[in-house]
């Protein structure tokens, strides 16, 4: 008699990235990944930019293995054992009697997993694909394995993965709130809002076509050993920024909001800020924060004109995302790009967009979006249910 096939579960979520506006930046304890001062983000819309993970157990499984965007990567990392070895421990019961699998709390110890992970935007181009990344291992992880716990006891899992991962738990605009207990177990992130209650922002990345340059482990720590003033910010000036920070945001003040951003990136320009809030990630790219699609749109006429693309680029791939935008901007091709009118800050004749040609990438177009999510559709699965292998 034939010996009866093991069986193999599978579950897939998405999940989202995030832009800080009140930055995380430096570490009180590098293992844990526990934050000297509280940061606020923008959960950006997973239409546009997010992670999809399909995770599959076993019996079959002789070790844990994880492939991201298509090629197997080592899970050997601290950083991933941290959460693996967290999730494990609280595994709750399985039971699904048609295809024979029942697990018990046990088992998890034993059992191994297959994770095939996958970015819709590059990886490694500064856009929080590690936060988007962990953040999914950990919220499809749970899932599958039946863990019981909230969105803030996940998140302080994913911190440990990586630590603004611990804000793609949640739509919207989200706190982490750095904590205080030695072991990292308070410092967790908190939803402010969701993503419906300032809907009408419209955020736009500008992808920079240099490669991020320092790591933003390395820059954290070489900021906290050797700057004078990284510990004022973290006790005296971040702490007063969260608290206005979470007011401008309760009450959707633009102003404020974009005042509290700008100030955070240490950027002070008094005449377009009322219109536009910009930040910058560790990488060198920009994300500039409108109040509403008209300025969207107003805003977009005018990224267009400084930063045009080389010339073979199309305009589908050079601005993605909500493309309504370039609707709203009456731009339809890259002939209306070349035609764009100069800025009334331009005074002389000569066309400085010339100067940037090519240093942006391309832009995505975006707005708050939602938290994770499990995806039911077996097609969006990327893990082949009968090998237990990428798809
Ligand atoms: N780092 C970058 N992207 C990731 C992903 N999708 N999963 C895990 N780690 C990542």
């Amino acid at each position: 008699m034939a010996a009866e096939k093991p069986w193999i579960l599978t579950l897939t979520a998405q999940t989202p990235t995030n832009i800080a506006v009140i930055k995380y930046w430096g570490k009180r304890d590098e293992h844990l990944i526990l934050p000297i001062n509280d940061s606020i983000s923008v959960t950006l819309d997973p239409d546009h930019l997010c992670t999809t993970t399909s995770v599959a157990v076993s019996p079959a499984f002789d070790g844990d293995r994880m492939w991201l965007n298509g090629k197997e990567v080592s899970l050997s990392g601290g950083r991933f054992q941290n959460c693996l070895r967290e999730l494990r421990s609280r595994g709750g019961d399985v039971e699904d009697e048609q295809k024979g699998i029942k697990i018990t709390k046990k088992d998890w110890e034993k059992l191994h997993f297959h994770i095939v992970s996958y970015n819709n935007f590059p990886t490694a181009a500064g856009l929080a694909s590690s936060a988007a990344g962990l953040a999914c291992l950990v919220f499809s992880l749970a899932k599958l394995m039946n863990v019981k716990e909230d969105h803030s006891r996940l998140s302080a899992i994913a911190r440990q993965g990586s630590g603004s991962a611990c804000r793609s738990l949640y739509g919207g605009f989200v706190k982490w709130i750095m904590g205080n207990e030695e072991n990292g177990s308070d410092s967790i992130a908190v939803q402010l809002a969701d993503e419906k209650h300032w809907d009408d922002l419209v955020i736009i990345i500008a992808v920079s076509s240099r490669q991020k340059e320092t790591s933003s482990t390395s820059g954290m720590r070489d900021t906290v050993e050797t700057s004078m003033l990284i510990q004022h910010r973290a006790k005296e000036v971040v702490p007063k920024r969260i608290i206005q920070m979470e007011e401008a945001i309760k009450t959707r003040d633009f102003p404020a909001f974009a005042r509290l951003a700008c100030a955070d990136k240490m950027i002070q320009q008094e005449d377009v800020r009322s219109q536009v809030a910009y930040t910058f990630d560790a990488g060198p790219n920009a994300v500039l924060i409108s109040h509403n699609r008209k300025a969207a749109a107003l805003l977009l006429q005018r990224l267009l004109f400084y930063f045009p693309p080389k010339s073979d680029a199309d305009l589908n791939s050079y601005v993605i995302g909500d493309k309504t935008i370039l609707q709203d901007a009456g731009i339809q091709n890259m002939n209306d790009v070349d035609a764009l009118t100069p800025p009334p800050e331009i005074k002389d004749s000569n066309n400085p967009s010339q100067k940037f040609r090519g240093d942006v990438s391309y832009f995505i177009c975006t707005k708050p979006g939602r938290g994770p999510t499990v995806l039911t559709d077996e097609s969006r699965s990327l893990i082949n249910p009968e090998t237990g292998r990428p798809k």
